[in-house]
């Protein structure tokens, strides 16, 4: 039980449950990147603990970096523009990258961020993520790990949120619907 348990509908993956599958992660992508030296990006913020947990059991040479991104809503968004509020800090030309994603939903931002990410010439560009809403998607993007397919219900914890709240839950949890309506 935790502080706000009342606002949990039901919880779908545990702590436990969570771990055992960023380990699962973390091995595919070892044996997948051990010679490779990749800089895994963590998405700020929803990404944080899955980033952390998924890192501390990757097993090869690797380097952190942090992004923050955001798509324009309305009008700018025809452009096909995404609103970088922190860059990298590595130069990412020849470089393989593996972009960390709490939950891919729409994939809006993601296929932005990746077209932006291949103008600058990496080696390759691969995403990971921990939950995927397939059934949500409308931009051409799919993940290359994904931990968990869900339905469509809005979830938070795990560093998942609803206006800034439940980040730090332990476990991934259906927020009830009189929270948010
Ligand atoms: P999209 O794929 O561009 O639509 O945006 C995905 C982002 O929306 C994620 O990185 C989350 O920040 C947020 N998001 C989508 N679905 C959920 C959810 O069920 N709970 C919490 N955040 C969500
Ligand atoms: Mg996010």
């Amino acid at each position: 039980m935790s502080y706000c348990s009342s606002d949990i509908k039901r919880v779908l993956y545990t702590e436990q449950e969570l771990d055992a599958k960023v380990s699962e992660l973390a091995q595919i992508i070892t044996d997948e990147y051990v010679d490779k030296r990749p800089i895994i990006v963590c998405i700020l913020k929803g990404s944080v603990v899955f980033y952390a947990q998924l890192c501390k059991r990757i097993d090869c040479d690797m380097q952190m970096d942090f992004m923050v991104a955001s798509s324009y809503l309305s009008g700018m968004e025809s452009m096909g523009a995404v609103n970088i509020k922190k860059d990298l800090e590595n130069d990412i030309a020849g470089r393989h990258v593996i972009l960390v994603e709490d939950i891919i939903d729409s994939g809006n931002t993601l296929f932005k961020l990746k077209n932006l990410l291949n103008t600058r010439n990496p080696a390759s560009v691969k995403i990971v993520t921990l939950l995927n809403k397939h059934d949500r998607r409308e931009a051409n993007i799919e993940a290359d790990y994904c931990g968990f397919d869900i339905p469509n219900e809005f979830v938070v914890g795990y560093g998942l949120d609803y206006d800034e709240k439940y980040r730090n839950l332990p476990y991934v949890g259906v927020l009830k619907s009189e929270v948010y309506s």
